[in-house]
């Protein structure tokens, strides 16, 4: 994990190399491991790689050519049905054994928490969930030596366009990624007496 932190840095300058079916999948699939807020896990991971598909996406995110000339894009979008009573939360907690009484409970639960929340304010609490998964992304890939950059910078109403996907999926996260052989620059960072509190 040393390593990994130490090295892993926002590549912008992607060789040709294409990244195997298998390693794409491998990180996708450690990834989908991630925390998330009682386990709901309210996330998808949209792959693109078609170049075509990524010279559009590289325009979309205002131009940046390490979008346009990466390997593959991995879109992380945040969903907002997490509303009580609905077909995607009754899934995911129904996959642990409960009794009638128990899921019921628990579907009460989630009903109390998110009905009286906005739908903005459930993506707000999802795109929290999605930051997480990009953090462990990119770590994931740096182990497999596949570097990456994340790109927030998109304009959010093509990149929704692009995506396809119905009103309760947002777009959140553009994880750019290849093969570089440039090597890590110098951490700028704030020092760790800068950040950590002894309380
Ligand atoms: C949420 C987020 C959004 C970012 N958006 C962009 C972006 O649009 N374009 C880009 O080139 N880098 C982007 N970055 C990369 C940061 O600039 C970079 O992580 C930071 O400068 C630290 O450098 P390092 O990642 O090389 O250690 C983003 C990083 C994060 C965490």
């Amino acid at each position: 994990m040393k390593n990994i932190m130490q090295n892993r840095f926002s590549c912008r300058n992607f060789t040709s190399k294409k990244i195997a079916k298998e390693a794409i999948d491998e990180i996708l699939d450690l990834t989908r491991l991630s925390p998330s807020s009682c386990g709901l896990e309210p996330w998808k991971f949209m792959v693109v790689s078609k170049s075509d598909d990524l010279a559009e996406l590289g325009e979309i995110c205002n131009n940046q050519d390490h979008v346009k000339n990466c390997s593959h894009a991995i879109i992380i979008i945040a969903r907002n049905d997490l509303k009580g009573g609905c077909e995607f939360i009754r899934h995911q907690v129904d996959r642990k054994p409960r009794t009638p009484e128990r899921l019921q409970k628990a579907l009460d639960h989630f009903a109390a928490r998110f009905d009286p929340q906005s739908d903005d304010e459930i993506m707000a609490y999802a795109t929290n969930q999605c930051y997480m998964a990009c953090a462990n992304l990119v770590n994931i890939a740096q182990s497999l030596d596949v570097k990456s950059c994340i790109v927030a910078g998109f304009d959010l109403e093509k990149l929704t366009k692009f995506v396809g996907l119905d009103e309760h999926f947002k777009p959140v996260l553009v994880v750019a990624l290849g093969y570089s052989d440039e090597k890590a620059p110098a951490k700028t960072r704030q020092s760790f007496d800068q950040v950590v509190i002894q309380k």
